[in-house]
């Protein structure tokens, strides 16, 4: 061998592992065994917005736990990967931004399927029932909207909650004040230190929160808007779709989805 081709030789070699290094630092996604292209590979990527327990929040450890999480690993083991959870806003999650990007492959967020967020997300079949819920301090109870007049109401911004409320308050007319928060911690946050007289959302979470801080806060009155959770795919991402819904029905068939909702939520409503 000569020195110029020794030289090719090494040039091609370095190459080689830049290309592998590469790789590595830049993840350019995988495929599955069922033909479900993941945007990381060997990790099932799920987008949520922290917290929102019993669905999905922090554990003492760190780790994220909840419903969600719990039905969405499920899916992992299908497809013979790990789930990984990123934290990010609601917004990104609603609008479709995060999984059109890349950011993940699903999103599992207490998320209420709707014909707007239709538009721009896949959701898989129904997987929760919910209901909107008006929490005051315990001894400050108010029964309807109408008593809040001239009062802070406290809501979580891009939910469903803060759109109901929103709705009522023009078409009856209300005179509340409502005050919209980041995310669930802050709008429990504000109830807790008297900067809102009552906070509305799902229902579930005020369930969870009382369980967590018992006697503080009671469920005063609750709107019955007949809300369904999917989780969603980037739209058209047909494969992992059939995959989320598969993943369901055998869990509803097979008892572990009784199982995880003993767990996380408690006693089943009676139907
Ligand atoms: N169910 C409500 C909605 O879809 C609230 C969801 C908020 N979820 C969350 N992880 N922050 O608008």
């Amino acid at each position: 061998m000569n020195v110029t081709k020794m030289v090719r030789v090494a040039a091609v070699a370095t190459l080689a592992i830049g290309a592998v290094a590469g790789c590595a630092k830049e993840d350019t996604g995988g495929t599955t065994e069922g033909g479900v292209t993941l945007v990381k590979s060997g990790a099932l990527t799920t987008c949520t917005h922290l917290p929102y327990a019993p669905f999905q929040s922090k554990d003492d450890s760190g780790k994220v736990v909840g419903f969600d999480v719990a039905l969405i690993d499920l899916v992992a083991t299908r497809l013979k990967v790990k789930q990984e959870i990123v934290d990010t806003p609601f917004e990104g999650i609603k609008s479709g931004a995060d999984l059109n990007s890349g950011k993940c492959d699903v999103a599992a967020a207490g998320m209420t399927i709707t014909d707007e967020r239709k538009k721009v997300l896949d959701f898989s079949d129904p997987y929760f029932d919910a209901t909107q819920a008006l929490a005051t301090q315990t001894g400050k109870e108010v029964k309807t909207l109408e008593e809040l007049a001239g009062k802070r109401l406290g809501v979580q911004g891009g939910t469903t909650g803060e759109e109901y409320i929103k709705t009522q308050v023009q078409e009856k007319s209300l005179k509340i004040e409502v005050v919209s928060y980041k995310d669930l911690a802050a709008l429990q946050q504000a109830l807790a230190t008297n900067q809102v007289v009552a906070a509305v959302n799902d229902l579930p979470v005020w369930n969870e929160y009382i369980k967590a801080n018992p006697g503080k806060v009671v469920v005063a009155a609750g709107f019955d808007t007949g809300e369904q959770y999917g989780f969603a795919v980037k739209k058209g991402n047909a494969e992992l779709l059939k995959e989320v819904n598969a993943a369901l029905t055998a869990a509803r068939g097979d008892g572990s989805y009784d199982k995880i909702y003993a767990e996380w939520i408690g006693e089943k409503p009676a139907a």
